[in-house]
């Protein structure tokens, strides 16, 4: 390896580091990350006495698998959260601050100290006991990117509840599709919000999702912007009259190692979203393990993650690691083009953010935008640029090193999933050598497999391509699909017998660095955001004018991919521009804005298989521009499709 620091990968890049990393050199980590699998057990079980407060210390370091899907990790344990994020600081430095809030317009920003956020979590944690929230109820947050959203995750955790978190994004229809789906008890909102100057009608979004969302008793809403909204008595109360009723300080419930810390929904290929379910224990050493090595987290440090808290980007590292390490996050409620491009440089001079933390999509539109925002700004507090969600191109990842980091800081490209709870693919900044655009070696304890799709077995040693796959459990792995094991059991661990499978497509190269290449599965990413063109085709076959729908991801410069529909109408509907503006809002309407078609093709007819499958292959390939390499098309049951659809094609897109 140290032949490749010699080789030009980008090696002379802590010029600047105030302190040592936590490592001492790259040999370290593979000495270590051999440990961790040889012997997880000693490698994690003194990682997490280390790390994590024990209310009691765990026994049994791990036990279960991937063939049974019973993983569990650190048994007989028991601990609390919000004591580990909150109080245990807030005890020896209630000074320090733990948020730095930058909202959307910056004169409204504020810090919030270790010792005010106990007091606030304490508070709001009296105030659900009041509202009858228990141990393992569980509560929707549909909040704007505040530090109250902060407070709210806590302070469920602090009782021992289950958050299920909501992005602010998402319409009145998915949010009741997912509160149904956990029976949440009680959700937490605002009256508003704001969001690169425009208003986010929160309130309203959550009353309505609530005409169809019976289990929920009980609306909590802070006071963000002071407008007249909607009110029901008796079912709604604000947020800082409850507060104020309450002491400054309660009691964190202990919870078991393996009770479930919170759901996340996410897409999967198939039917509707999954509450992918994390446990307590295994989570939080996951994220701060991987927070403190990947992008080497110092105390004195501030974290700036500009994913939302409604991403788990935002839950593992906005929230969970930087305040599990006593470190400063900085919670920005705003957009990076808002009041103009510069926004995120002025926000990491005006706090000299040592870690930055943001999606590749983000980096291209203020690439795009020109270097003149970027001139003139000080950044060289930083020391760490973090990357997530999508392959970062070559091309971006210069830029960002060069014109962010000034040559000087580590990139960070971490490849990991809302499933897999922490990084998974990552290099320690300080550490690692880099190779723009791979996420290059796995993290402690990640034993991966790049498997053939097509013979199911393991391809082993370097330069290979397949299917990547994880072989043995570690701690930060999903542990569940809320109320469908089942589901968790087919779409995980079946497709590949003792292996947890990913989804995406990855190589290794000839030196041994991993490339994701991107989901294998009818999964799209588009700005960063996973979707599912299964929801989206269900979505589209509800307005009342499409007969069929097939919806592909093509790639696209600015958003990684963007969705096309493609649908053919039912009889008495005409294919004109306002029926497609309509789907395109139906969608947006019905799901989100981000999951929104960027192009309607209408077309007579689906190209399907005689038994009906819909061959989404074949369209893909044409919106690409490969319609001659679509291959043999005589098993279909309509070839003359293709053609038609060809020459659609040509003329809407
Ligand atoms: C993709 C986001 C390439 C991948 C944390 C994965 C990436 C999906 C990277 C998970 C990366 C995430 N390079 N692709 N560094 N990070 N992905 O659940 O396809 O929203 O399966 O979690 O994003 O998306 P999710």
């Amino acid at each position: 390896m140290t032949a490749l620091l010699r080789q030009g990968c980008y090696s002379k890049l802590w010029r600047k580091h105030p302190s040592k990393t936590h490592l001492s050199s790259f040999d370290h980590y593979s000495q270590l990350y051999k440990e961790s699998i040889e012997n997880p057990d000693k490698f994690f079980g003194d990682a997490a006495r280390e790390l994590l407060s024990w209310d009691r210390d765990f026994k049994t370091v791990s036990s279960g698998g991937f063939e049974h899907g019973d993983v569990a990790w650190f048994l007989e344990g028991q601990l609390n959260a919000s004591y580990n994020c909150v109080d245990r600081h807030a005890f020896a430095n209630p000074e320090k601050i733990a948020l730095i809030y930058e909202a959307d317009d910056a004169k409204d920003s504020r810090n919030v100290t270790y010792g005010e956020l106990l007091r606030q979590v304490s508070k709001l944690a009296a105030v659900l006991t009041s509202f009858g929230v228990k141990k393992g109820d569980t509560v929707a947050i549909y909040l704007p990117n505040i530090p109250e959203a902060i407070v709210a995750l806590l302070a469920v955790t602090r009782i021992g509840a289950i958050h299920s978190v909501i992005f602010a994004g998402f319409s009145s229809g998915s949010l009741k599709d997912r509160i149904n789906d956990a029976k949440c008890k009680v959700i937490i909102t605002s009256d508003e919000g704001r969001r690169g100057g425009k208003t986010v009608y929160t309130k309203k979004i959550v009353d309505d999702s609530l005409k169809n969302a019976p289990s929920i008793e009980k609306v909590l809403v802070f006071k963000r912007t002071g407008s007249e909204i909607p009110w029901t008595e008796g079912r709604d109360f604000w947020w800082h009259e409850e507060l104020d009723k309450q002491r400054a300080y309660s009691p964190p419930v202990a919870v078991n190692s393996e009770d479930p810390l919170f759901l996340l929904y996410t897409s999967g290929s198939t039917g509707s979203p999954k509450g992918v379910v994390h446990s307590t224990a295994g989570y939080l050493l996951g994220a701060a393990i991987t927070a403190k090595h990947v992008f080497d987290i110092q105390e004195k440090d501030i974290l700036f993650t500009a994913g939302d808290v409604g991403w788990i980007t935002g839950h593992t590292y906005a929230l969970y690691a930087p305040l599990l390490l006593g470190a400063t996050s900085v919670i920005f409620e705003g957009t990076p083009a808002y009041p103009n491009l510069s926004r995120y440089w002025q926000i990491i001079e005006k706090y000299k953010v040592t870690q930055f933390y943001v999606a590749p999509t983000a980096l291209r539109l203020l690439k795009r935008g020109g270097e003149e925002f970027i001139t003139g700004h000080d950044l060289s507090s930083l020391r760490t640029l973090g990357s997530v969600g999508e392959p970062i191109a070559g091309e971006i990842w210069e830029w960002y090193h060069e014109l962010i980091g000034n040559s000087e800081c580590h990139i960070a490209d971490t490849y990991w999933q809302t499933e897999t709870g922490s990084h998974i693919i990552a290099p320690l900044a300080g550490i690692t050598p880099m190779k723009p655009g791979s996420a290059s070696f796995p993290f402690f304890g990640i034993d991966l497999a790049i498997i053939d799709p097509v013979t199911g077995k393991e391809l082993v040693g370097n330069d290979v391509e397949g299917v990547l796959a994880v072989k043995k459990p570690w701690p930060s792995i999903a542990r569940s699909v809320w109320g469908a094991h089942q589901r968790y059991l087919d779409t995980y661990l079946k497709p590949y017998p003792g292996l947890y499978f990913t989804g995406d497509g990855a190589a290794r190269d000839h030196e041994g660095f991993y490339w994701i290449r991107g989901r294998v599965d009818d999964v799209v990413n588009v700005s960063g955001h996973r979707l599912s063109t299964a929801e989206i085709e269900a979505s589209l076959i509800e307005h009342h004018s499409v007969a069929e729908s097939a919806v592909v991801g093509v790639s696209d410069d600015l958003t990684g991919q963007a969705v096309i529909a493609f649908v053919s109408l039912k009889d008495g509907f005409d294919h004109t521009q306002e029926i497609k503006k309509e789907l395109i809002m139906h969608v947006r309407k019905e799901i989100g804005p981000f999951a929104a078609p960027k192009t309607v093709i209408v077309i007579d007819d689906l190209p399907k298989t005689r038994s009906g499958k819909i061959m989404r292959r074949i369209l893909r390939k044409i919106v690409s521009n490969e319609a001659d390499s679509i291959g043999d098309i005589s098993t279909l049951n309509n070839p003359q499709s293709v053609d038609q659809i060809i020459a659609a094609v040509d003329i809407q897109l």
